[in-house]
């Protein structure tokens, strides 16, 4: 059974026999460092769980002994004209994925109880690294996702969390994070989960219509083009993707681009090694994000 939890408190009640356990469990072996045998893992989500969500709690069942996932769409994250209102919200059959996926609590707070006072509040800095490419289209997200990452890290107190690749940028800036603030933790990374076609799967998929379901797929096409053009060079190959995005009007491009996959910095025609191509679109009213690595 999937234990529900609705309050911080109540939150830090729960896993503190677990964290107990954990150093009750440890054997000091002559002198040696304990052994640590209950593993904690959280994975944050915005729930609307999808088969992209499954991938990560499957690794963390895996991977830990117990598994949290937090269900909390967070409004510090959404810009006064993006979708915050109508983000889904299915809580019981996000409820029955975790059932079934077997994961012994989920975190799934009310907004008042992340944020009592949303106008005076202490928010964690993206920085520069916040600001280009996604950041440049949604001023301030990223700091409203280290936020909502950074307080939960705090209340679940996890030996790792998992993030997907799905959100290159955004786990790049997560684990800058733990780095800087040094949360005692791991970061897990798990590949982009896409549908057969390539489509990668995300929540916002369901606001699209047939129509633009088809035109959606111009994302991933647009990056595998640049993929195959990348023996042409970078400029080249930046210009195979957007003839993908030219051939289709229902697809309005924000961006693509290639940075190095090591350090997010852009990357110049003499640019050799793994880059990633970032890219994000608005098909009608739902803005969709894909990546994908491109060897130079
Ligand atoms: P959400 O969009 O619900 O995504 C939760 C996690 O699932 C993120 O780490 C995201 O990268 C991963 N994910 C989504 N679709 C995926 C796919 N197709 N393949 C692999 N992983 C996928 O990202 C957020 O929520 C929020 O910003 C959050 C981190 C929870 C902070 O509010």
């Amino acid at each position: 059974m999937t234990q529900i939890l609705q309050t911080i408190a109540e939150t830090k009640e729960a896993l503190a026999p677990i964290r107990g356990a954990q150093k009750a469990s440890g054997r000091i072996v002559a002198g040696r460092i304990p052994v640590v045998e209950r593993k904690l893992a959280l994975v944050p989500t915005m729930g609307a769980l999808h088969d992209g969500h499954r991938a990560l709690i499957r690794l963390a069942r895996e991977q830990a002994d117990i598994v949290v996932v937090s269900l909390f769409v967070n409004p510090l994250q959404f810009g006064p004209n993006e979708d915050f209102d109508k983000y889904p919200r299915p809580f019981e059959a996000d409820l029955a994925i975790l059932e079934e996926e077997g994961v012994d609590y989920v975190f799934a707070p009310s907004v008042e109880e992340m944020y009592p006072d949303l106008e005076h509040l202490t928010i964690v800095s993206a920085g520069d690294a916040g600001r280009i490419l996604e950041g440049e289209f949604r001023p301030s997200h990223f700091d409203g996702v280290l936020t909502v990452v950074a307080k939960l890290f705090n209340i679940v107190e996890p030996d790792f969390a998992v993030f997907g690749e799905k959100d290159a940028q955004q786990l790049a800036l997560v684990r800058r994070m733990v780095r800087d603030l040094s949360f005692p933790l791991e970061i897990v990374a798990v590949p982009i989960v896409r549908e057969e076609d390539g489509l990668a799967r995300s929540s916002r998929n369901t606001y699209l219509s047939a129509e633009d379901r088809e035109a959606a797929l111009t994302l991933s096409r647009a990056l595998v083009a640049v993929a195959a053009a990348s023996g042409e060079g970078v400029s080249a190959a930046l210009a195979a993707g957007r003839e993908i995005y030219e051939a289709e009007p229902l697809a309005s491009m924000d961006y693509l681009e290639l940075v190095d996959a090591a350090t997010f910095a852009p990357i110049t025609e003499e640019f050799h090694g793994v880059a990633l191509a970032l890219t994000a679109a608005r098909i009608g009213q739902t803005r969709l994000l894909d990546n994908r690595q491109v060897t130079f």
